[in-house]
């Protein structure tokens, strides 16, 4: 195993992490239902080659993943590794909740201590109004005062703006983690709220390497590029291979979800290290993101000049998901957070074609025309 930096800590951190997000179930079950036996196994054996940074969360598995990771770290495991689970912020809701989910926590991962507690997914909207409104960070300094939490970090779903807001308004952040990847260098916190976070000392956790996987399966085209200068690399070790090049990424989370991708990743990571992507590694890379962005179909760059829009639609991010389904050749993945994990009246049924965001755009879009096109093709 390759160990690297982890920000100004005094840890050398495994390159590979184990994400506990998607651990294998039993078949024909729902995701609370995990293979107990196999995901055990899996963890233990990435530990045994090296691993030493787990990474679950209170709602993971329907709250089952830190069951499953404390009796994963039974039988001298624990010692092994640093723990990382997070704090369900969103359920902080009067000063007494922040200690009694840490309590819980602690009960379902059989440890009395979390070596890194992170403030789940935060957002613009959460930092202000549940974080600095609620006052969680003087309860998660207590926790840290207490023994209870030995760092303090947050995971992080927004925008690049949010995140220098989120990592500017504290100067206590020991780590944060962010979903990165090589089509991600623009979006969330990208490549430069990656580089101000080390910059700051910071360990960062990446998360979502793979994109969730649609990166270790990609359409024929993406993969004849990357084939075609006979380099033998999966298309996941290519995305991780590009990660662990840069030096400010301290650790990469794949959730994995059998044995095989974990041998697959453990490999990837043995053979790692900073400065070993070459210049035409980099160019391979580049021309596949040019064609994925080819793919596209709505021109949209993210730039959200057409916002707010009077009747709440978040016009990109309704483009970001109809233009990943065909990107990614995944309308069932975007189907499901356009239905689960987004709310009505942002999605693009809300439309009421006032045509006021399209004087806006720097695109021309034609925008109240492509919104019902979106939302037939993901309700
Ligand atoms: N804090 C947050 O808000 C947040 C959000 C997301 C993730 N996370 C954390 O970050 C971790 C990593 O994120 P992620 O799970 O999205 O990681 P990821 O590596 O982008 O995606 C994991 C998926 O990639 C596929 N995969 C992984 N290795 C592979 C290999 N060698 N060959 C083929 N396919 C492979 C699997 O897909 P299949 O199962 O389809 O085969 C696996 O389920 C999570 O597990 C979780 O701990 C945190």
């Amino acid at each position: 195993m390759q160990y690297r930096n982890f920000g100004k800590l005094d840890f050398k951190v495994s390159a590979l992490g184990f994400g506990a997000m998607r651990l294998p179930t039993q078949e024909n079950e729902n995701s609370e239902s995990i293979d107990e036996a196999e995901a055990i196994k899996m963890i233990r054996h990435a530990i045994d080659q090296g691993v030493n940074y787990v990474d679950t969360a209170y709602g993971y598995h329907q709250g089952n993943s830190e069951i499953l990771v404390g009796k994963a770290l039974q039988d001298g495991y624990r010692d092994k590794v640093k723990l990382a689970t997070k704090s369900p912020v969103w359920l902080i809701n009067k000063p007494e909740d922040f200690e009694r989910l840490l309590e819980e926590q602690l009960a379902k991962l059989q440890t009395d201590h979390i070596d890194f507690y992170l403030l789940h997914a935060l957002s613009r909207d959460r930092w202000r109004n549940t974080i600095l409104k609620q006052d969680v960070l003087k309860h998660a300094e207590a926790a840290k005062q207490a023994g209870k939490i030995r760092h303090i970090g947050f995971s992080f779903h927004d925008d690049e703006e949010a995140f220098f807001e989120i990592i500017d308004g504290y100067d206590k952040w020991e780590f944060c983690q962010i979903q990165y990847n090589y089509l991600d260098i623009n979006e969330q916190a990208g490549m430069k709220g990656l580089k101000h976070a080390a910059s700051k000392g910071l360990g960062v956790v990446v998360m979502e390497p793979l994109l969730g996987g649609r990166l270790a399966n990609p359409p024929q085209d993406i993969m004849e590029i990357l084939d075609e200068n006979g380099i033998k690399r999966s298309p996941s070790s290519w995305a991780l291979q590009w990660l662990w090049d840069q030096p400010e990424v301290s650790v990469v989370l794949s959730g994995m979800s059998n044995l095989q991708q974990v041998e697959d990743n453990l490999v990837s990571a043995n053979q790692s290290g900073v400065g070993l992507f070459n210049a035409e590694d980099q160019k391979v890379i580049e021309r596949v993101r040019t064609r994925y962005s080819e793919r596209a179909a709505i021109p949209c760059t993210g730039c959200s000049y057409c916002m707010p829009c009077p009747n709440n639609v978040n016009i990109p991010r309704n483009f970001e998901l109809y233009n990943g389904s065909v990107i990614h050749d995944d309308v069932e993945g975007s189907r499901n957070t356009y239905n689960n994990f987004f709310d009505e009246q942002n999605r693009a049924s809300s439309c009421i074609g006032c045509r006021i965001c399209e004087e806006k755009c720097p695109q021309k879009i034609v925008i109240s025309d492509w919104m019902p096109k979106v939302h037939s093709a993901l309700k």
